[in-house]
């Protein structure tokens, strides 16, 4: 893998990004935020895959426009509540801006049905070709908010297989080990490991 290799994420997410910087660190790959003057217009759509494709393409034509770099990431992701039959899912942006962290546990007071998902899409750009990388994590939601780390609902997110921590009380790369993100860009490491290549090689096996 190239020392040098660089992937442009596109988002304005800090906490996205510095997840995304550690995971792909180790493996020889240097991300960094790419930065527009406009966000991306996000379609509506239930379907998490198809506003990461969507979002892809729009990126793509603005990096391109804008840098001669060639590896483009967007993310999408959305957390679904049992409770709700997986709302807020798509809508999970607004609904943390309007209601936060306590009002959701305010409308989940008194349920004992907290098990939630987390799950996002990575999109990929390179060589021409668009590729994706799914990631969920089941977990439940916290009767309490706690924790000071990580963004969104992350101090309100106890994932299963953990110690009863919420994603919040937990480091960076500890969260990785459970989080939906960490496995996503686990398989976007291995998807370029097995294929030894870069994300901006000109040598990819994919035509
Ligand atoms: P989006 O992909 O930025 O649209 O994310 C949708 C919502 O989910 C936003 O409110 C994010 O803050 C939240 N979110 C996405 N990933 C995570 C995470 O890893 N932890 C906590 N909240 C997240």
């Amino acid at each position: 893998m190239d020392e040098k290799t660089t992937i442009l994420f596109v988002t304005s997410n800090l906490g996205k990004l510095s997840e995304a910087k550690i995971a792909l660190k180790q493996f020889g790959l240097n991300v960094e935020a790419f930065q527009f003057n406009e966000e991306i217009q996000e379609i509506q759509s239930s379907d998490l895959h198809f506003v990461a494709a969507d979002k892809l393409t729009k990126a793509v034509s603005i990096v391109k426009a804008s840098s001669d770099k060639l590896g483009v990431m967007v993310e999408d992701a959305g957390f679904f509540l049992e409770e709700y039959s997986g709302f807020p899912g798509v809508y999970s942006a607004y609904v943390h801006k309007t209601l936060g962290n306590q009002g959701i546990l305010r409308t989940l007071n008194g349920v004992e049905k907290r098990g939630a998902i987390f799950r996002c899409v990575i999109g990929i750009y390179f060589n021409g070709r668009e590729i994706f990388f799914e990631g969920s994590c089941k977990g439940q939601v916290s009767k309490k908010a706690k924790g000071k780390n990580g963004f969104g609902y992350d101090p309100i997110f106890i994932p299963d297989g953990g110690d009863g921590r919420t994603f919040a009380e937990m480091t960076s790369e500890e969260k990785q080990i459970f989080s939906h993100r960490g496995k996503a860009l686990k398989k976007l490491r291995d998807y370029f490991e097995e294929r030894n290549q870069s994300p901006t090689s000109n040598h990819g096996s994919e035509s």
